[in-house]
């Protein structure tokens, strides 16, 4: 079976006190058959390594790829390791939008952190509203997550979570319907499995961004093909507790 991940990106947002909250929602969730990952910013990665609850583990939102040298305002996956993180999401579509990565900087950086590196890797795909109308979404999410497969081996997907986001479901209150998220997620697995093998498409993880609430998550999580959540907002509340339960 998969098992349900939660994952929490906290975007350009940290305090002390959100640190704080989102500790005590974690709290609770020790004993649920659930992996969370919450990944803060990179300056906090340590502080929050240091005060999360054991059970829960650590991403960095981003970083380049290679080990050290003239890059500046990068971090190397090198230094997302020493710091404590297990994860690092790539791909997002606010680095792809506002910072202008593509899909061959992205295979770049996921071919160098899994053969470099032992991060594990959370892999962002997902279309825009403009996509999305057009009908061109499974056109555009396959490209996307065939970008990334061209890096990973059969022995490595073990170590790759997929996240479809949509972007018009980002931050907006939009969320997918459970069932627009069951069927692109539905559409990517026999995708990923074609270009790698049936044992994949078993096995990976294809998690749903977008708007994710304490409200909304129990019925997305119900459906076959969604195997858990990134999620930005709700990540930071109280709330954050029940989308870890979603499943439960
Ligand atoms: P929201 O949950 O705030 O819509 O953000 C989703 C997201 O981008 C997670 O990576």
């Amino acid at each position: 079976g998969r098992r349900f991940f939660v994952g929490g990106n906290w975007k350009m947002n940290y305090s002390k006190a959100i640190a704080d909250v989102v500790n005590n929602a974690l709290n609770n969730t020790k004993d649920v058959d659930v992996e969370i990952v919450c990944a803060p910013p990179a300056l906090f990665i340590k502080d929050v390594v240091a005060s999360k609850p054991a059970h829960v583990q650590v991403a960095a939102q981003n970083c380049y790829l290679a080990k050290d040298g003239a890059f500046t305002g990068e971090i190397s996956p090198e230094m997302v390791k020493e710091a404590g993180c297990a994860w690092v999401i790539l791909g997002h579509s606010e680095r792809r939008t506002l910072f202008h990565e593509d899909d061959d900087f992205l295979k770049k950086k996921i071919d160098y952190v899994l053969n470099k590196t032992d991060i594990n890797v959370i892999a962002c795909i997902g279309e825009t509203l403009q996509e999305r109308e057009a009908g061109k979404t499974n056109e555009v999410v396959e490209r996307q997550v065939k970008a990334y497969q061209e890096k990973i081996a059969n022995d490595q997907y073990s170590r790759v979570v997929i996240a479809y986001e949509p972007v018009w479901a980002i931050g907006t209150g939009k969320v997918a319907t459970p069932q627009q998220a069951q069927d692109v997620h539905e559409h990517l697995r026999q995708f990923i499995g074609k270009n790698a093998t049936a044992d994949v498409a078993k096995s990976i993880r294809i998690i749903y961004g977008g708007s994710v609430n304490g409200a909304n998550c129990k019925e997305l999580a119900q459906k076959p093909d969604i195997d858990g959540f990134l999620v930005g907002g709700a990540s930071l509340k109280p709330e954050f507790e029940q989308i870890c339960k979603a499943r439960q």
